[in-house]
């Protein structure tokens, strides 16, 4: 199947044209193209938009390929900008590039001009991603800080709607009982300032909770996962599994909880966007890397295409993961595509504990202890 390629191309000439579009759909592209030969011309193409590639003729009669190659970086455009041209002078290509072009073409050697384009496609989609991950690094500590202050908001509501004002109901059902002290209703009073005080002490274990797994600490990775895994399918009612090899090694502390804060915005996700009804999870070692996979049989996304998106809106979950991740030494791969679920890994190559002189992790001999679970 040939593949689309939009060009606008800078030429005087139609034979010229003619011979490029040749070229190009002998060399495997769907060619859809549009022939400008002035810069007002140009500029209007710019303006449209959806281009792909641009291939300009070094010189022309009222226009010039150097003046065009001006214009488009002028106007912020990183379109893979190809030159071509009948003079073969070493100069030539030398200006040509020395400007900017992303490659110089002879048109005495239009076999080379196939090969260029593919090359130039390629990068281009490397450039882009490049700049969309910068711009989420540049946006990431606003976003940080912002998210911060989100969940201190949340805090100080809880504390102060739900948490305090328990506690405000219980100190005046104590006074009144003091007051009916010895009375069938000050027994009633007391039952009932009890109740209060366990479902607020249920709150304050909660919060407590969301904001640090004491299991981390206390019985490490697999077991608070298992325990997060659990309580937030349960939550989002999917069936779930949890597979852990056991690993031989300590983790250091930075790994483990880049690792559970992973598997938490991997798992509000899937609740959150992927209409799953299940969802598995697996911890274990991948040629001696640490490795943590959560996938599910939701719809699926396309990572890229989200990736944009949360440019846009502000999202932070995957980038703040990938930061994270990183910043323990490690890297997320997302596979997905639509209608096709979603596997997210979390691979960190060095995670054990040097300090405690720790053994490699266990390369996956161990057999996985499996356990399956639904929250149906
Ligand atoms: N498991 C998944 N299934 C389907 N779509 C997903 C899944 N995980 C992520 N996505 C898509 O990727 C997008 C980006 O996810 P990300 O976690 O960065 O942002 P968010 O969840 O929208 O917002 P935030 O996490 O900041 O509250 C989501 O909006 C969603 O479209
Ligand atoms: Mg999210």
């Amino acid at each position: 199947m040939k593949t689309p390629l939009r060009a606008l191309v800078v030429e005087d000439s139609e034979d010229d044209v003619a011979l490029i579009v040749w070229e190009l759909s002998r060399g495997g592209f769907a060619v859809t193209y549009r022939r400008v030969e002035t810069a007002s011309e140009l500029v209007a193409a710019l303006e449209t938009g959806g281009w792909d590639i641009i291939i300009a003729d070094y010189s022309l009669p009222a226009f010039s390929g150097l003046a065009a190659l001006d214009l488009v970086k002028s106007r912020g455009c990183e379109l893979p900008f190809i030159m071509l041209s009948g003079i073969v002078s070493e100069e030539t290509a030398v200006n040509a590039m020395h400007a900017g072009a992303h490659d110089f073409v002879a048109k005495g050697k239009m076999a080379r001009l196939v090969p260029a384009i593919r090359r130039e496609l390629r990068e281009a989609v490397v450039r882009r991603e490049r700049h969309a991950a910068a711009a989420v690094l540049r946006l990431l500590p606003a976003r940080i800080l912002a998210a911060q202050e989100e969940e201190r908001g949340r805090i100080a509501r809880e504390l102060h709607d739900e948490i305090g004002q328990a506690l405000t109901g219980a100190q005046l059902l104590v006074a009144a009982a003091r007051h009916s002290r010895g009375s069938p209703q000050a027994a009633r009073t007391l039952e009932e300032c009890a109740a209060i005080l366990e479902r607020t002490l249920g709150q304050v274990r909660n919060l407590s909770l969301d904001l640090r797994p004491p299991q981390l600490d206390d019985f490490g990775l697999a077991e608070a996962l298992r325990w997060q895994i659990e309580r937030q399918s349960r939550a989002a009612g999917l069936a779930f599994r949890f597979d852990a090899t056991p690993l031989e090694t300590r983790l250091r502390p930075d790994v483990k909880i880049a690792c559970f804060r992973a598997a938490q915005e991997a798992l509000n996700n899937v609740a959150r966007h992927a209409r799953a009804t299940r969802v598995e999870v697996r911890l274990g070692s991948r040629d001696g890397a640490l490795e943590l996979c959560i996938e599910d049989d939701g719809r699926g996304f396309e990572p890229a295409a989200a990736h944009e998106q949360s440019l846009r809106s502000m999202s932070m979950g995957l980038a703040g993961m990938r930061e994270r991740v990183a910043l323990a030494g490690g890297r997320v791969e997302i596979r997905s595509a639509p209608g096709a679920g979603t596997t997210l890994c979390v691979v960190f190559p060095h995670a054990e504990d040097d300090s405690v002189g720790a053994a490699r992790l266990a390369g996956g001999q161990n057999v996985p202890q499996r356990r399956f679970h639904s929250a149906q």
